[in-house]
C-alpha cells in the first residue's frame, strides 16, 4: 500500500462526532499548528499533530512525503444546493432586477425559472452536458470537491429526465462527488398554470416513479413559494418521494413565509434551503426534528433581501450549512469561498461556524458525512491547501480565492 504524508501544515477541521454540528459546536474547530494528514488509497489513515501522524507510519520508505509550506489545510468545501445544470444565462433579467422589478413579477411573467426551461428544452443533451461540466470544473478549481446539483429547467418527464441523466454524466466524468436531486416541482409550466394540483399529480404519478425506477436521483425537492407551490402541494409530493424512498428537501420560506420550515420539520426533511422570512417558531421545530438549515446568503446578496437569520439558528440548536445556490437567476456563482465571506460579513457567523457550515454540515445536509466534509480518519482525503494562516482568510480576502491546491481522494486537481 503507498502512502502519502502531507507535512507542514496547520490543520483545521471540524470534527465528525456523527451528527451535524449545532450550537456551540457549529464553532469548534480541531486545529493543529505543525500538522500532518496521513492518506493510503485515497481515504484518511490519520490527522493531526506531526508528530503523532508520524508515529502512525509504519515502514517509511513506501511513504510519499508532500511539504506543504506551512500552508494552511481545510476540508473540500461541499456544497449542497446548486442548479448548476442550465442551458442559457439570463443577463437581461439581472439587468432588469437591478432596476427595481422583482423576482417573482419576472416568473409570473414567463421569465425567470420558465425562460432557462425554454433554453434546456432547445438545448441538445451534449450541449447542457457541456455546459453543466464547464461550471463543476470552475467550482472544482475553487475548492467545491463535492456538491448536489438539482433538475427542475426540465418540468415535464422527458426534459427533467434528460437534465438527471446529464447530472449523472457529469458525476462519473469528473473527480467530485455529486448527488442528484430531482426538482421537477421548480415552477407551474405554463399549460398548467389554471390547474397546478394536475401538475402535482403528474409529478406524482409519472415523474417521480421513473426517477425512482432510474435511480438517477437521490433526493426530492420543491419550490415552496407564493405563485409557485402551495403547502398543501409541497406535502402531496414530498410524502410521495418519501414513500419511494427518497431523502427529501424544501426551497422553504425564500421570499414569503408560507412555513415550509415547519414542512420540513414535520416531514423529518433532510434540509430546509434558503429560510430568509423563516418564521421563529418554525426555526425552533426545524432544532427539535434535526433538520440541516441550509442558507444561501448569495441569493440574499443578489434578490437584494434581508439575510437569513443564522444566528438565531445557531443560537436555537439549528445546524447551519453553507451552499452558493448557483442558477442563472437569483444567485449566480460557483464560489463557495464567496459563501463564507457572505455569511461572515453579512449574516454573522464566526469564520469557524462559515468553515463548519461549508463543509460537514453541508455533507450532512446531502447525506454525504460518512465520506466527506471533514478530515476524520477513515473519510476521503478531499482538502484544500489555503494561502493563509487559518480559515479566516476565507473571510477576509473578498474577491479572491485563497485555494492554492486542490485534492481530491489524495489526488492533486
Ligand atoms: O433557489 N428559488 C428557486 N430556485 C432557485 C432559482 C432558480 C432560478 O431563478 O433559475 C433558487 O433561488
Ligand atoms: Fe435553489
Amino acid at each position: 500500500m503507498s502512502q502519502q504524508l502531507f507535512r507542514n501544515t496547520k490543520i483545521y477541521s471540524p470534527v465528525d462526532k456523527g451528527r451535524p454540528c449545532s450550537g456551540m459546536e457549529q464553532g469548534e474547530l480541531a486545529h493543529f499548528l505543525r500538522g500532518a494528514l496521513l492518506v493510503e488509497d485515497g481515504l484518511i489513515v490519520a490527522a493531526g499533530d506531526e508528530q503523532e501522524v508520524l508515529a502512525v507510519i509504519k515502514t517509511a520508505g513506501e511513504t510519499e512525503e508532500i511539504n506543504c509550506e506551512g500552508r494552511c489545510m481545510v476540508p473540500g468545501f461541499v456544497d449542497p444546493h446548486t442548479h448548476m445544470c442550465f442551458a442559457a444565462l439570463r443577463e437581461a433579467e439581472f439587468a432588469l432586477r437591478m432596476q427595481g422589478t422583482a423576482y417573482l413579477e419576472i416568473l409570473r411573467q414567463g421569465g425567470g425559472i420558465l425562460s432557462s426551461v425554454k433554453a434546456v428544452a432547445a438545448a441538445s443533451e451534449q450541449e447542457l452536458y457541456d455546459n453543466t461540466l464547464g461550471r463543476v470544473m470552475t467550482a472544482l478549481r475553487l475548492g467545491t470537491t463535492s456538491m448536489e446539483i438539482k433538475s427542475g429547467y426540465g418540468l415535464d418527464t422527458e426534459n427533467e429526465l434528460k437534465m438527471l441523466r446529464v447530472i449523472g454524466r457529469v458525476a462519473s466524468d469528473t473527480p467530485l462527488d455529486i448527488v442528484a436531486t430531482f426538482l421537477g416541482a421548480h415552477a407551474v409550466p405554463e399549460r398548467y398554470k389554471s390547474d397546478p394540483d394536475a401538475f402535482v399529480t403528474l409529478l406524482i404519478d409519472e415523474m417521480l416513479p421513473r426517477v425512482k425506477e432510474q435511480g438517477i436521483a437521490r433526493f426530492c425537492d420543491v419550490f415552496c413559494e407564493t405563485g409557485v407551490f402551495t403547502i398543501e402541494q409541497s406535502r402531496r409530493l414530498l410524502k410521495a418521494a418519501q414513500a419511494m424512498g427518497l431523502g427529501v428537501k424544501i426551497h422553504a420560506d425564500e421570499v414569503n413565509d408560507l412555513g415550509g420550515a415547519g414542512l420540513a420539520a414535520e416531514l423529518g426533511a433532510c434540509s430546509a434551503d434558503h429560510l430568509l422570512a423563516a418564521g421563529t417558531a418554525n426555526i425552533q421545530a426545524m432544532a427539535q426534528a434535526g433538520v440541516v438549515a441550509t442558507l444561501l446568503p448569495a441569493t440574499a446578496y443578489s434578490l437584494r433581501k434581508n439575510y437569513a437569520r443564522a444566528r438565531l439558528m445557531i443560537e436555537t440548536n439549528v445546524p447551519v450549512a453553507l451552499a452558493t445556490d448557483c442558477n442563472p437567476g437569483s444567485s449566480f456563482t460557483e464560489s463557495m469561498q464567496f459563501v463564507i465571506g457572505l455569511a461572515v460579513l453579512n449574516m454573522h457567523m464566526t469564520p469557524a461556524e462559515a468553515l463548519t457550515g461549508a463543509t460537514l454540515n453541508s455533507a450532512y445536509a446531502i447525506n454525504m458525512a460518512d465520506k466527506v466534509g471533514s478530515l476524520d480518519k477513515g473519510k476521503q482525503a478531499d482538502f484544500l491547501l489555503l494561502d493563509g494562516d487559518s480559515p479566516v482568510i476565507l473571510a477576509y480576502h473578498a474577491g479572491a480565492t485563497s485555494v492554492v491546491d486542490v485534492y481530491k481522494k489524495g489526488q492533486k486537481i
